[in-house]
């Protein structure tokens, strides 16, 4: 592991420091980290926890996923593909957190997953691969439980300062997780670790490009469904067509991967193809939101990503 810092001190949801400020998140800082969970796994399912399973097919059937969840039979199998989906108890209760205290990232956990869960049918070709990954969708803003709820529902831009703490979400949910999965190579703890990087290394916390399909698809899936939903920072959210046009700009980039974003636009249309034939048009004719702030900074125009 590179010498990343942990900044902020990160706690578990009962209190109890796992890193203090200043430390570094080298490989035996994680190692005693993870030796001092001396607490039984308990494990459950993730669609079975709370109304976590109705609340997916509610926001399923809302305007902006119902074109790509419109067949009956695929919704299903993916239900029944995301059932299979355990985790410990207290990564469970974390994300249900969200549920009370910022809803917007409670719907967007679990449209994110029900979306990765999607778009791997078609991106990853073994089952098993499948099953492994899609378990780090849902838990991969976990970091977030770390930031104070001011600062993810500030409606104007962020100080400096609020915008480290609130990239700091990738580190805090990579070592919140280690912990609860006892295993820093576990795929749930390096997608909170990875989802804001960038191809080109301009995303963050480590600045360098990732080559796996899962963390890649949810780095697609978390910007698409970030744009398509309200946030606090915009009025008003991307129309999808328009939304599609800024993640193709970004593989165009060369800051994420071509074929998720095909898979994404191949979903949103109703005559599907398979990935190697679905045709991007590079025409640019969507208008984005009026008074949107994402990416701006209060006093300095340097917090490049917000989500
Ligand atoms: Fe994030
Ligand atoms: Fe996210």
């Amino acid at each position: 592991m590179s010498e990343l810092i942990i900044e902020y001190p990160v706690c578990t949801t009962d209190g109890r420091e796992l890193f203090p400020a200043q430390t570094a998140l080298s490989d035996e800082n994680l190692k005693k980290m993870i030796s001092g969970n001396q607490s039984t796994i308990r494990t459950g399912r993730f669609l079975d926890f709370g109304s976590i399973k109705s609340d997916i097919l509610e926001f399923l059937d809302q305007d902006s996923y119902l074109a790509v969840f419109d067949n009956k039979e695929t919704r299903q199998r993916l239900m029944v593909r995301m059932m299979k989906a355990e985790m410990p108890l207290p990564v469970l209760e974390s994300i249900y957190f969200f549920k009370e205290y910022d809803f917007y990232t409670y719907r967007h956990l679990l449209t994110v997953f029900a979306l990765s869960t999607l778009l791997s049918e078609y991106l990853v070709k073994d089952r098993i691969s499948i099953m492994d990954g899609i378990i780090g969708a849902p838990s991969h803003d976990i970091g977030k439980i770390a930031v104070p709820v001011d600062i993810l529902n500030k409606k104007t831009p962020l100080t400096p300062d609020e915008c480290m703490i609130l990239k700091h979400h990738t580190l805090s949910g990579y070592v919140l997780l280690c912990y609860y999965f006892m295993d820093p190579a576990n795929i749930t703890a390096r997608v909170a670790r990875d989802h804001h990087e960038r191809k080109d290394g301009s995303g963050y916390p480590r600045g360098i490009s990732i080559d796996d399909m899962m963390i890649e698809l949810v780095i697609v899936t978390d910007i698409y469904d970030a744009l398509i939903s309200s946030r606090p920072y915009r009025p008003s959210s991307y129309d999808k067509r328009t939304a599609l046009e800024e993640i193709t700009k970004m593989a165009e980039k060369g800051l994420v991967s071509w074929n998720v974003v095909k898979a994404l636009i191949n979903q949103n249309r109703k005559k599907r193809v398979s990935i190697g034939d679905c045709l991007v048009s590079l025409e640019k004719r969507g208008v984005p939101p009026p008074d949107n702030l994402y990416g701006t900074i209060a006093d300095h125009n340097i917090c490049k990503s917000k989500k």
